[in-house]
């Protein structure tokens, strides 16, 4: 019997959508339970349990359940260093580490219900960290290995973390990254700390303080099995920080089994994963993607995945197609601004390697641009892997749009996030929350809670509400622009709001803007996003400099030295410019569209409700003159 393309994802989806409960109490049943759930969904808006009455242990459902299996000697981990080392790790060996780790987490007293802050580089203890902390039921919070000392006391302060893990290093471009170092300088801002464990990974001599601890001396004194803590369904596995229009970010609150259930099922609809599957996933931990496609639903589904650590182009702009020839990869899940770069050299280098094994290509992070698209297509997949664009958020816990190759073969478009996965009711709506007719820009919504949905924001229920839910009555607003084609394929279009996407990573204009304040020179700032070509995003600011402060080429060198210090080197400003003031309206809110547009290089709109006029031109002129200067 022949079924026509799309027909049997089009039955699913309609089936989880006249009964999505029923639906995910049958997904639900591919999690390795304690006790089952008594209810499926209890949805107090904007709150959802998901799983309520319910007890699981994430470890287990990632390592113990294959240890009984054959899969218990299969590679769980094959690790790649920049350098060309590699090391690997059977679910066996990763399930030793993470008891023993979790027991030496508990000899620090580290108990259920207490956070864990993770900055460590991209190696395997990374996720044996996660584990050991979901092991004994303590919240963890990776904090990405790119941000600096004032990001990382932020988030420490936020989840009153007990215990920081980190390593004595990473190496990124063949430098070292002195991550204790930047631990050190935030410790006497973060008096929730009582320990600081230290994985030796670059052999950089670091000293050692009172509440240090080596993390090879206190796991070699750890006892070999630690009895996983049974935990409620809603159990806070996870906090993890991202940016939104605040200044501060945000803590992304994630459970335990609704959010392992989304990843569960949507890893197998959208990249159908085989036993023999080598998954490559080229996102760091310190994201989204990592946690969730990295560590949680691979290591449940058992298959390998490849962990690499560095840069894509160090020592050769070749490093991912090497490791994916390397070690066989099947499935590989990469951003745009990844292979934008890699686009631009050409087509020989991804040509002088074996890819045949691949067979399913996945994007993620930003929209990705259909020549973009084609090239991942032609030369990377030689025509014959599907291409997979999947939108989600840190919010979403797991992918929300996608083509779902494990379900059904759906013809492609290439710049399309296609379908919403089955049990996801998403929409696009007007201004005032009207669904719009198709080929028509509005607002993305999702009208239903999904499993992966966040519980809340760590400590600020108020905050979630407003963030998420009061922009449409009843329905979730991620703040992304899209629409929905005539087929209902759904085409991203941007952010709706002043997040930017830079290289893919996630910045706040307003996180930005107060970087630059806490220098002691500026008195005001304001950023914005201008399209690149590589990154996607980068980022432009004007900033006014306080009383008798003259702009100048060494304070902006300074202030692009202020930023990567307090925030990070993903957040380097490309362009800093001096102006006298900044546009505003007459209730004196920064115009923040006018200046996208100046910094874009747009014509400019309507300055009716301009402060003050001669604002906009000062801004205009500064920009032109130093756009002249910069060449
Ligand atoms: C954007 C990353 C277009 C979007 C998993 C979203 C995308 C934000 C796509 C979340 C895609 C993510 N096409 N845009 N396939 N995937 N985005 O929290 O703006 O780092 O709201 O999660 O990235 O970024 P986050």
């Amino acid at each position: 019997m022949s079924v026509q393309p799309g027909r049997l994802l089009e039955k699913v989806s309609k089936e989880a959508l006249s009964d999505p409960e029923k639906f995910w109490g049958e997904q639900a049943k591919s999690l390795v339970w304690e006790r089952q759930w008594d209810s499926v969904l209890e949805w107090k808006p904007p709150f959802a349990r998901w799983f309520s009455g319910g007890l699981l242990n994430a470890s287990v459902n990632c390592l113990d359940r294959h240890i009984s299996t054959d899969t218990k000697n299969k590679a769980a981990i094959t690790w790649e260093s920049e350098a060309g080392e590699s090391r690997t790790l059977t679910y066996y060996q990763l399930y030793r580490q993470v008891n023993r780790l979790a027991n030496a987490l508990k000899d620090l007293s580290v108990q259920k219900g207490d956070r864990v802050t993770i900055y460590m580089p991209m190696v395997p203890e990374l996720p044996v960290a996660m584990l050991a902390c979901a092991r004994i039921g303590a919240t963890h919070s990776v904090v990405f290995s790119g941000f600096s000392s004032q990001a990382l006391v932020d988030r420490v302060n936020d989840a009153k973390s007990k215990v920081i893990l980190t390593a004595d290093g990473s190496m990124r471009k063949g430098k070292l990254i002195d991550l204790k170092k930047v631990v050190d300088e935030s410790l006497p801002q973060a008096p929730s700390v009582e320990h600081v464990v230290v994985f030796r990974r670059a052999g950089n001599p670091v000293s050692m303080g009172p509440r240090d601890v080596w993390w090879h001396e206190i796991v070699e004194r750890a006892a070999p099995y630690c009895k996983p803590e049974m935990v409620a369904s809603s159990h806070p596995l996870y906090i993890l920080y991202t940016s939104g229009t605040t200044g501060k970010p945000k803590g992304v609150m994630h459970g335990t089994a609704g959010y392992l259930v989304h990843l569960y099922s949507t890893a197998k609809w959208v990249f159908d994963f085989q036993r023999s599957d080598i998954f490559f996933c080229t996102a760091d931990i310190g994201w989204v993607t990592g946690h969730s496609y990295m560590v949680y639903a691979p290591l449940m589904h058992g298959v390998t995945e490849i962990m690499y650590d560095g840069a894509p182009d160090y020592p050769k702009p070749d490093r991912y197609w090497a490791v994916a020839e390397k070690h066989g990869a099947t499935i590989l899940y990469t951003t745009p601004t990844a292979l934008r770069m890699y686009m631009k050299y050409g087509d020989s280098i991804p040509n002088s390697f074996d890819l045949s094994s691949l067979r399913l290509l996945g994007t993620v992070g930003e929209p990705i641009n259909p020549e973009v698209w084609q090239w991942y297509f032609t030369t990377i997949g030689k025509e014959a892997c599907p291409i997979i664009d999947t939108w989600w958020q840190t919010e979403t816990g797991g992918i929300m749009l996608s083509a779902c190759t494990g379900i059904d073969f759906v013809p492609m478009k290439p710049g399309s996030a296609t379908l919403p996965v089955p049990g996801v009711d998403a929409a696009v709506v007007d201004e005032s929350g009207r669904q719009v007719a198709p080929g028509t820009k509005g607002y993305l919504v999702v009208r239903r809670p999904w499993p992966g949905m966040l519980l809340s924001l760590w400590g600020d229920d108020e905050k979630y509400r407003n963030t998420y839910w009061s922009r449409f009555e009843g329905m979730y607003y991620p703040g992304d622009y899209a629409l929905a084609d005539k087929d209902g394929y759904l085409w991203l279009l941007g952010r709706a709001d002043d997040v930017l996407k830079v290289a893919g990573h996630r910045l706040g204009t307003m996180e930005l803007e107060s970087a630059f304040v806490s220098h002691r020179d500026i008195a005001e700032s304001a950023v914005a996003g201008r399209p690149d070509a590589t990154k996607g995003e980068s980022i432009i600011a004007f900033v006014v400099t306080k009383e008798g402060i003259e702009g100048s080429d060494a304070l902006r060198k300074e202030l692009v030295d202020h930023i990567r210090r307090t925030v990070g080197p993903i957040a380097t400003p490309d362009e800093v410019y001096f102006v006298g003031k900044l546009p505003k309206t007459r209730s004196g809110k920064i115009m923040r569209r006018l200046l996208k547009s100046i910094a874009s290089g747009d014509k400019i709109g309507d300055v009716t409700t301009l402060e003050d006029g001669a604002a906009i031109d000062e801004v205009k002129r500064a920009y032109e003159e130093l756009k002249k200067a910069v060449g």
